[in-house]
């Protein structure tokens, strides 16, 4: 694992977004781009820099496929806090992936077990599309990777799981009140993520400090889901001076 710690949030993005382009061809030189996305706050300055990348002729997401961690249960694709959509918002529109190849969980169906195929089936489609080869990640303030809540198997696929009373808590600020948090989702599985080529996780701020901590230093555990990235052969962390306080 490869811990980078930037002073300022801009040198965070800059560094991570380095590391996604160089990751891109380390992984899959010569095939379409196939990356892993993330939603929430802490890649969103590496997002711009993606764009910036594009602006600039260093980077093409055009005919790149990306892959969703996770999808709420509950919530229409279309809805704007859906992860779907959020995405949409938030990089493809932004670094220019076409919409038609966001790939995202699919978090609605008339049955359990039909969410339960379709979840299978998208492990069967990343397989497909030659494997991710840059997997783009934040982290839960209680270890979470995805929403692969503490005690989650290390080697789980893609998968319905319950969200954490913390996550909720986490995530209420963008529901109308906690009771509209959905109290379920489908994560891409612990095993799916440790599968794409590269990892690069971007951490900011106090309140990931002890995340952080427990997933660079504490022992490989269910408990810190975050720490399978011990295992990982190429996993990169870039961290600002907050987040890494506890290292
Ligand atoms: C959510 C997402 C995670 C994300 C985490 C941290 O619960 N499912 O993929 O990493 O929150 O979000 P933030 O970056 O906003 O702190």
């Amino acid at each position: 694992m490869r811990v980078l710690i930037a002073q300022t949030a801009q040198d965070v993005a800059k560094i991570a977004a380095d590391n996604v382009l160089e990751g891109l061809v380390a992984h899959g030189a010569g095939t379409t781009p196939v990356l892993g996305l993330a939603t929430g706050s802490s890649p969103l300055g590496l997002y711009g820099e993606l764009a910036r990348a594009v602006k600039e002729g260093r980077a093409d997401f055009s005919r790149a496929q990306g892959f969703a961690l996770d999808e709420y249960i509950g919530i229409p694709d279309t809805h704007e806090l859906s992860y779907r959509q959020t995405l949409i918002n938030e990089v493809c529109q932004v670094i220019g992936l076409p919409e038609q190849d966001l790939h995202t969980p699919q978090g609605i169906a008339d049955s359990v077990q039909a969410i339960e195929a379709a979840a299978r089936d998208y492990d069967q489609a990343i397989a497909t599309a030659g494997g991710i080869h840059v997997q783009i990640l934040g982290i839960g303030s209680n270890g979470h990777l995805g929403f692969n809540e503490p005690g989650s198997a290390l080697r789980s696929r893609t998968r319905i799981k319950r969200l954490a009373a913390k996550t909720r808590q986490d995530n209420a600020r963008f529901f109308d009140g906690i009771e509209h948090v959905p109290t379920h989702c489908v994560t891409q599985g612990l095993g799916t993520i440790l599968e794409a080529g590269r990892l690069v996780l971007v951490a900011t701020g106090a309140g990931k400090a002890e995340a952080v901590t427990a997933c660079v230093e504490g022992p490989l555990t269910a408990s810190c889901p975050a720490s399978v990235l011990q295992l990982h052969p190429d996993a990169v962390l870039v961290l600002d001076e907050e987040a890494a306080a506890g290292l």
